[in-house]
């Protein structure tokens, strides 16, 4: 693992994910140095790739997604293999591994699929490199599409000066580029719009705390930090026009799996009348999962919720933790998803079937 240290940026923020300068290692933003430092982390080894899927140094589920794609074949690149039969094998294997790094964000098994597909048993070993290089700029450069699409439609929701509430981190840092809940924010920042934006801290990880506020702040955005407990006053203050997060995965009913606590959120968002958006590509719908009920929601280290901000281990030895990193928001709470093919009203089963079927 080579540890790099870059001023390369984007209006200012810096690259996610990306292939490494030599095109020979995938080079992520290790976020869990943010905010205090910009580090790099040059990965090639699988062991490398899985560590920094699991532990969130890449995180975010479309960012994970591109990151699985280019390790993938940068992996692939060091099998030492000539034989094709042999060098796919290996290649089902270490996506079977790497994809073993996180359950709950479809994206992941989705960008690992559709690298192990391009494979061609009918070709030799150099080309089918060739084309594991070709399928991971793809997905690299669809995101940034998606992720462009759905700021432009997302800002045909927003008015100059409105308030949003967002969860976790669901922007620039959580995709190659712009971000899903954060897209609409960042286009209309680069028109000139200002937006208040109120980040939930997202216990236990705290992405909306270190990372949104780091990103927003970064472009300039009005931003204020809340604990998660303090989203229904800041509601009921008047301060929230619309709540827009992102998604992990959306089953074919349009129930929601994204960061624990936003289905919380969309219970308040409802109670005091405010439109509840959810901001995903097509890479997070998962018409393959029928319901929310069929979605495996990820368990985290209990250490996360008792140790890690803590210079004292903060609750009694011994006590139960439990640590779920997702829920699942029902359908009926989602006003519309913001999609880069464009907004989704109920109903969804129908609705969603029909553009991304
Ligand atoms: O555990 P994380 O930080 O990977 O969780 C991220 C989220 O829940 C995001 O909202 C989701 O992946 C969408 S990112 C565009």
């Amino acid at each position: 693992m080579n540890e790099e240290k870059s001023t390369n940026c984007l209006r200012g923020l810096p690259d996610t994910v990306a292939f490494s300068p030599d095109g020979r290692a995938l080079r992520i933003l290790d976020q869990t140095r943010l905010p205090g430092d910009t580090v790099y982390l040059d990965l090639t080894e699988p062991e490398e790739i899985y560590e920094a899927i699991k532990s969130l140094r890449v995180r975010g589920a479309p960012a994970i997604g591109v990151a699985a794609a280019i390790g993938l074949y940068c992996a692939a690149l060091r099998f030492g293999e000539t034989d094709t039969t042999r060098f796919i094998e290996k290649l089902k294997m270490t996506a079977d591994y790497i994809n073993s790094s996180r359950p709950t964000a479809v994206n992941l098994s989705w960008a690992l699929g559709s690298m192990v597909s391009c494979a061609d048993p009918a070709l030799g070993v150099e080309e089918n490199i060739a084309r594991l290089r070709a399928k991971a700029e793809e997905l690299r450069d669809a995101d940034i599409a998606a992720c462009r699409a759905i700021g432009e439609y997302g800002l045909t929701l927003l008015h100059d000066g409105a308030g949003i509430l967002t969860h976790c981190n669901a922007g620039h840092l959580a995709t190659t580029r712009y971000g899903t809940a954060l897209a609409p924010i960042h286009v209309g920042r680069e028109r000139g719009m200002r937006f208040r934006v109120f980040c939930d801290e997202t216990r236990p990880l705290l992405q909306g705390a270190r990372l949104s506020a780091y990103e927003l702040c970064m472009d300039g955005v009005d931003t204020t930090v809340i604990c998660d407990n303090m989203a229904s006053q800041v509601m009921k203050n008047g301060w929230v026009d619309a709540v827009i997060v992102g998604a992990d995965r959306i089953a074919a009913n349009g129930d929601t799996a994204n960061k624990i606590g936003t289905s919380g959120l969309a219970i308040l968002a409802k109670h005091y009348g405010i439109p509840f958006y959810v901001a995903v590509p097509y890479s997070t719908i998962d018409l393959a999962t029928a319901t929310g009920d069929d979605i495996v929601i990820e368990q985290r280290d209990p250490a996360e919720v008792s140790e890690l901000w803590y210079k004292h281990r903060m609750t009694p030895e011994g006590v139960k933790i439990y640590n779920p990193a997702f829920d699942v928001t029902p359908a009926e709470l989602i006003t519309a998803f913001i999609t880069d093919r464009g907004i989704v009203r109920p109903p969804y089963k129908e609705k969603l079937s029909e553009l991304f079927g």
